[in-house]
């Protein structure tokens, strides 16, 4: 039976970067999102380019009733998947109360819900094998309250300690757990969250989609617990943990309001 890593989100940004860098080591990919026509032409050069199987399963992972269907074709399939990535994730910016209810509830289904899911049933099976492993992708975002986007920054801090703990859980089985915490990096992720990217376009601390997903890959051999791409990013995460709680969620809101787009 083939062996494929299964990358949610890998239409475009760190999602597509971590498919472009497996599929250069020779890895097999299952790819899911919403985009159709992204997904096909994706698939398509990445397969001529790596000579590797590139499958792709269209599914809004926000819709509990999509996630059901793409798992029971996964349970029933001839796919043995070795390796999930747990990419997909959107953020949403503004006053949590003056927004739109249904887009926070997305917000919890994909960035929580359908992670925990894929998490839960994929990771079943790894555990019944003995083999396999897990990435997450939460954000440095995880290691603080976010006011001014206080749904996305809670729904990051749920996968870096659910991650955190999957692992110790899943260890006795073989099972490795990893957790992404990336910084700010270029993506669609700034304009779907309506971030501004203005200051931090040319900051220091924005990388690249290819330069996350090259460490990653290597962190990912070295059973790395928890993933923070680049020293600055690093040092970022650091602060939260040794200031006082109160300083570090006034400091937090102040710098999200800065770039957060008013409507
Ligand atoms: N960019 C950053 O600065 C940054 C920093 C820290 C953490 N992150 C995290 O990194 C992850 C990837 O984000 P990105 O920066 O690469 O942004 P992106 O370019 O906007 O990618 C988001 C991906 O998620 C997919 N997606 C969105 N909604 C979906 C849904 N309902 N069902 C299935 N797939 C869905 C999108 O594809 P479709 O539109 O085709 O569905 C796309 O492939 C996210 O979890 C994000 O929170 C990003």
């Amino acid at each position: 039976m083939a062996h494929f890593a299964l990358i949610t989100g890998a239409s475009s940004g760190i999602g597509l970067a971590l498919a472009e860098a497996l599929a250069r080591r020779g890895r097999n990919l299952i790819l899911v999102a919403r985009q159709r026509d992204a997904l096909e032409s994706i698939a398509c050069e990445l397969s001529q380019r790596f000579s590797v199987q590139v499958l792709f399963r269209v599914c809004d992972l926000s819709q509990p009733l999509q996630v059901t269907g793409l798992l029971l074709e996964l349970e029933q399939g001839a796919h043995r998947i070795d390796l999930l990535i747990n990419n997909a994730g959107i953020g949403t910016s503004g006053s949590f109360v003056s927004q739109d209810w249904m887009q926070e509830q997305q917000l919890i289904e994909l960035n929580v819900l359908a992670l925990a899911r894929l998490s839960h049933a994929l990771g079943g099976i790894m555990a019944g094998q003995g083999h396999g492993q897990i990435l997450n992708v939460a954000s440095v975002a995880a290691f603080q309250p976010g006011p001014g986007m206080t749904n996305y920054f809670a729904s990051k801090a749920y996968v870096l300690s659910f991650s955190e703990g999957l692992r110790e859980d899943l260890k006795p089985y073989g099972v490795k757990v990893s957790v992404l915490c990336p910084g700010p990096t270029q993506s669609a992720f700034f304009r779907t969250a309506r971030v501004s990217m203005k200051g931090l376009q040319d900051s220091k601390l924005m990388m690249s989609p290819e330069e996350v997903a090259l460490i990653t890959v290597k962190a990912l051999d070295k059973n790395q617990a928890i993933i923070i791409p680049g020293w600055r990013n690093r040092l970022l995460t650091l602060a939260p943990r040794l200031l006082p709680r109160a300083l570090v969620r006034v400091f937090s809101g102040k710098i999200n309001r800065r770039f957060i787009k008013q409507s």
